[in-house]
């Protein structure tokens, strides 16, 4: 029996903290750069893992430099690797990233082996997902292979977390709405709405309009100005937890990784969420994605101090 199954990407990141983009044309020194696995599907399986769930993930790793060391990273962090598989003739994906001095990230993804994740994928580990309690979904595979997950969760009766990121009007919105969690970031919201997310009213009034389409559950992750969870007849805002954010790229990814790790373990979507901010407030004090994600012993020391203060 498995707690949550990804079905998603993995990537290498490449992070830049620069100071100022630089013009056309232009040369400009950064101060400074690192290199760490990353990819929302594995972000969030990692999150998961870290915090005590068992966690697999179904994934797609090319044939260079990066496959063996991100396979070798999942395991290391708890994740089960089966179904993670190379594919020969293309790249790992990976992810120029750039941290600027408001530590806020603009994130490029090339998606290489992540486009060869195909519904058959999912078929030839039937068996173990089928035993597990939750599926988290992206959009960095093929939309097919996300709606093969879909319809093969309804057939199993296993609930499903959509992350519709990076976001695509592509989408098609009757198989979000099969799922049980739709969890955009403010940003995803607003490209998939068409509508400006810039303040909580706004916020709200984009969260009406998806809803409206038939989602059961919207959580909608705000970065420093917390979540909030709102169905057809109500509204439950979740408050950030302040920190000095350093860099907070896969702060969102903390949120929905760790937020599921809660809720598989007693269904309480409150509770879940407040879990979630502060694993996901926790992650932005470091640099990287993955890298800055604590394991379950650093996150009761964290919320140890939360509760002091
Ligand atoms: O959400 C953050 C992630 O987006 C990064 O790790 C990067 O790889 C991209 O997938």
């Amino acid at each position: 029996m498995m707690d949550i199954a990804v079905i998603g990407s993995n990537m290498v990141d490449l992070i830049s903290y620069i100071t100022d983009m630089p013009k056309i044309g232009e040369t400009r020194e950064a101060p400074d750069f690192e290199i760490g696995c990353g990819g929302k599907g594995a972000n969030q399986a990692v999150a998961a893992a870290k915090l005590g769930a068992d966690v697999m993930m179904v994934s797609k790793v090319g044939d260079d430099l990066f496959a063996g060391n991100t396979v070798d990273n999942l395991r290391r962090c708890g994740v089960d690797t089966r179904y993670v598989e190379r594919i020969s003739g293309v790249s790992s994906g990976v992810a120029p990233i750039f941290v600027d001095r408001d530590s806020h990230n603009r994130i490029l993804i090339i998606k290489g082996a992540n486009n060869y994740l195909m519904p058959a994928d999912i078929d030839r580990a039937a068996e173990q997902l089928k035993t597990c309690r939750l599926f988290i979904l992206q959009l960095e595979i093929p939309l097919p292979t996300v709606y093969h997950a879909i319809d093969f969760a309804r057939r199993h009766h296993v609930p499903v977390m959509l992350n519709p990121a990076p976001a695509s009007r592509e989408l098609d919105m009757r198989y979000a709405c099969q799922c049980d969690f739709f969890m955009p970031n403010e940003t995803e919201l607003e490209i998939l709405t068409g509508m400006p997310a810039d303040s909580e009213e706004h916020i709200l009034q984009a969260g009406r309009t998806l809803l409206s389409q038939g989602l059961k559950n919207l959580i909608i992750t705000l970065g420093h100005r917390g979540s909030v969870w709102m169905t057809g007849d109500s509204v439950h805002r979740v408050a950030p937890v302040a920190v000095n954010a350093v860099d907070t790229s896969g702060a969102g990814d903390a949120f929905i990784g760790s937020f599921a790790r809660y809720y598989v373990a007693d269904g309480d979507v409150r509770r879940a969420m407040t879990y979630a901010s502060a694993y996901a407030a926790y992650s932005v004090r470091g640099k990287g994605t993955q890298r800055s994600y604590p394991d379950a012993s650093q996150f009761q020391d964290f919320l140890a101090t939360l509760t002091q203060e």
